[in-house]
């Protein structure tokens, strides 16, 4: 951790280190339909503040005189060791926040040994990204198509490209009912840009050439990108079953994201998947939903055993993600705020953002008497059932 700490420090001046202050700067110089896009909620964001006060309800127990030096961040996940109990989110068109995008989050992500999530809604393309920043382990994560061709050819390309994990978002089968992106209709200011892994796909543009009777992605990007949304985004027409198809064509580490209920998470180990992501995708989906932190334990306690239960929505600095990992996730999923990272200062400031809440963690360890992630269990915290 000596080794993030004085990277970090080199780091420091590119964005403020307090979560509240980098999302105002990202709101004075990102572009407004990207700040807009990235901090809307749906609904009256009922569910996004929730996760941020359920982290309020939990406090840690600090211990002293008990040396911690030197830490151990490092985990292992699926077979792969890995520099921090800390995965980048999968968010979509990064072009949105900087002109770095997708790269410069994955070459930030490199620079600390954490996997890199690409998104299937990504403005950069599945080899594009290995192409342009080569280092570094890489996760997939899939909007499932219902078309079995195009699924795996996807597949097939993010294996054969090295991505290490499958990660399967389960709660984006319909647009959020988002106030934030209605109301301004932003949503299509970024048709056209942030579709690359479908644009780069043969399958996909074999399918829209047969529907626009010969076009091609580049020359029509408004109806291709309407064409390409409308394949991965299925509605509800998978169900438990439809699994097995992504074993069929994906032979690594299959996760779900967006598991909420012990059901679900009994239901994905009863289907064999390697591990799920309690996750209410930072309350951009359904408002009125439980915040993750609050279902966290009960799941934990039902599969922890049986699979990999990975954690995200409203993590914000290293106390949040010290709180996850003792109440049980293995490692949890850092988004906004490396997003506002990026649009502040680029690949530099997607570092920065992400050192300092490793740096946080390593440091609120050192105050709880924790020198590697093992040791955070339960018993460190205390449930406290107001907020400050
Ligand atoms: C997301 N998220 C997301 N998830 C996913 O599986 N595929 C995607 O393409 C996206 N895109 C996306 C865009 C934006 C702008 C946001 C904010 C989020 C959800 C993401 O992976 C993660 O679950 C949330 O970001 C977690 O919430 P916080 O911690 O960022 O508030």
């Amino acid at each position: 951790q000596q080794v993030l700490l004085e990277g970090l420090r080199g780091q420091l001046p590119v964005v403020p280190t307090d979560p509240r202050k980098i999302q105002g700067k990202a709101k004075q110089v990102m572009p407004k339909n990207g700040y807009d896009y990235i901090t809307g909620a749906a609904g009256e964001e009922a569910t996004k503040e929730a996760n941020r006060l359920a982290f309020r309800q939990w406090r840690i127990v600090p211990r002293v005189l008990t040396p911690t030096t030197p830490r151990n961040l490092s985990v292992t996940l699926f077979g792969h060791r890995y520099g921090a109990p800390a995965i980048m989110a999968p968010i979509g068109d990064q072009s949105l926040y900087h002109p770095d995008k997708e790269v410069g989050t994955a070459i930030a992500c490199a620079n600390l040994s954490v996997p890199f999530t690409l998104s299937t809604a990504a403005s950069t393309g599945i080899e594009e990204l290995v192409a342009k920043a080569p280092r570094g382990p890489k996760w997939f994560q899939l909007y499932w198509p219902f078309n079995e061709e195009l699924l795996a050819s996807i597949l097939n390309r993010a294996h054969a490209s090295g991505y290490q994990v499958l990660v399967v978002t389960l709660d984006g089968w319909a647009g959020g009912w988002r106030p934030s992106d209605l109301d301004t209709a932003n949503a299509p200011n970024f048709l056209g840009q942030g579709n690359e892994v479908g644009f780069q796909d043969p399958v996909f543009r074999k399918m829209f050439a047969e529907e626009s009777e010969g076009g091609t992605p580049e020359n029509d990007t408004i109806a291709a990108s309407v064409s390409w949304i409308t394949k991965v985004i299925s509605g509800t027409s998978q169900d438990w079953s439809h699994l097995r198809i992504l074993r069929k064509h994906w032979k690594g580490p299959i996760v779900l994201k967006g598991i909420l209920s012990v059901q679900d998470a009994r239901m994905a180990v009863r289907y064999g998947m390697d591990g799920i992501v309690v996750s209410n995708h930072g309350g951009r989906q359904m408002d009125g939903g439980v915040a993750t932190l609050d279902v966290l334990p009960e799941i934990v306690d039902a599969v922890g055993k049986r699979t990999t239960v990975l954690f995200d929505s409203g993590l914000r600095t290293g106390a949040d993600v010290f709180k996850a990992l003792a109440l049980g996730a293995k490692a949890v999923l850092v988004g906004r705020p490396v997003v506002y990272g990026l649009g502040i200062n680029g690949t530099a400031g997607a570092l920065a953002a992400f050192a300092g809440i490793l740096a946080d963690l390593d440091i609120t360890m050192g105050f709880a008497g924790a020198k590697r992630v093992s040791d955070l269990t339960r018993d460190r915290l205390r449930r406290i059932p107001y907020s400050v």
